[in-house]
């Protein structure tokens, strides 16, 4: 990792840290990104399956590809790259998680103060009533997943074409504006609104560092592009920036 003692003052000296996270986060946990070689979009056509039309077109195709990915994600653990902002956390207060992720590992991992813009893989929510539930009960082969209002339920992430939850992005976009320092970490930076949030950052005078195995369409512009793997790079600067005796 190429760091300058200059840089490592610079961020040790911020209050007011927020963290975007995007699939690359996960991908060293065994969670597929979603471009990329190895991207579950790739298998699935997932913009086919992730929207409102297709549900009601084929709810039963749709929930079998949400609970094939629910199944694979109830056995990956958190990496050392979502345990190092754990450790960001208790190491700066004033700090917030910025997660497309639906995964649920930063939460595992120890973080507390999420913000989940994607929604959560795990929650369900009713098509009728609205109520979210985080279990359902066992189905029936052939049946669909009911709540106890009877209404059909549905994974309670955002699909394409829907709108994100209004609160938690106007949240998002606050830390953004009031963070001296920023990360951009595993994402690819080009679906809206997540990718604004680094530019409204840099545009405020935070510090942005983004860390990617590869670069994308902001690593010219942010203060510092860390070339790598999350889960390595991150333990690394924490370690270099905050680990001082
Ligand atoms: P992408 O799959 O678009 O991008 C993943 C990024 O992670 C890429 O830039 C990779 O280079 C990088 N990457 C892969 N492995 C890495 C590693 N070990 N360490 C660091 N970086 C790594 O995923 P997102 O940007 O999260 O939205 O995609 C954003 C949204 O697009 C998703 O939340 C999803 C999708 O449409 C919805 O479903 C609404």
């Amino acid at each position: 990792m190429k760091i300058n003692e200059t840089d490592i003052e610079k961020i040790r000296e911020c209050k007011k840290v927020a963290a975007l996270t995007g699939a690359g986060i996960s991908a060293e946990s065994g969670v597929p990104t979603f471009r990329g070689e190895e991207g579950l979009w790739k298998k699935y056509q997932p913009e086919e399956l992730a929207n409102f039309d297709a549900f009601m077109k084929n709810p039963e195709l749709v929930w079998e590809w949400y609970n094939y990915r629910k199944e694979l994600i109830r056995e990956v653990k958190p990496n050392p790259g979502h345990y190092a902002l754990a450790e960001l956390e208790n190491i700066i207060p004033d700090f917030t998680l910025i997660t497309q992720n639906v995964d649920d590992l930063h939460r595992k991992a120890g973080n507390r103060s999420i913000l989940e813009l994607h929604g959560n893989i795990m929650k369900n929510k009713c098509l009728d009533c609205g109520k979210i539930t985080d279990s359902i009960g066992p189905i029936e082969k052939g049946e669909l997943p009911r709540c106890e209002c009877g209404g059909l339920l549905r994974p309670d992430v955002v699909w394409f074409g829907e709108m994100l939850p209004q609160d938690v992005l106007k949240k998002a976009f606050n830390v953004s504006e009031q963070s001296d320092l920023f990360f951009s970490i595993g994402t690819s930076a080009v679906v809206q609104p997540a990718a604004s949030l680094p530019l409204i950052a840099e545009e405020n005078g935070s510090f942005v560092i983004e860390i990617n195995t590869e670069p994308t369409v902001i690593s010219d512009t942010v203060s510092l592009f860390l070339q790598g793997k999350s889960g390595e790079i991150l333990p690394e600067l924490i370690e270099k920036v905050w680990h001082v005796s």
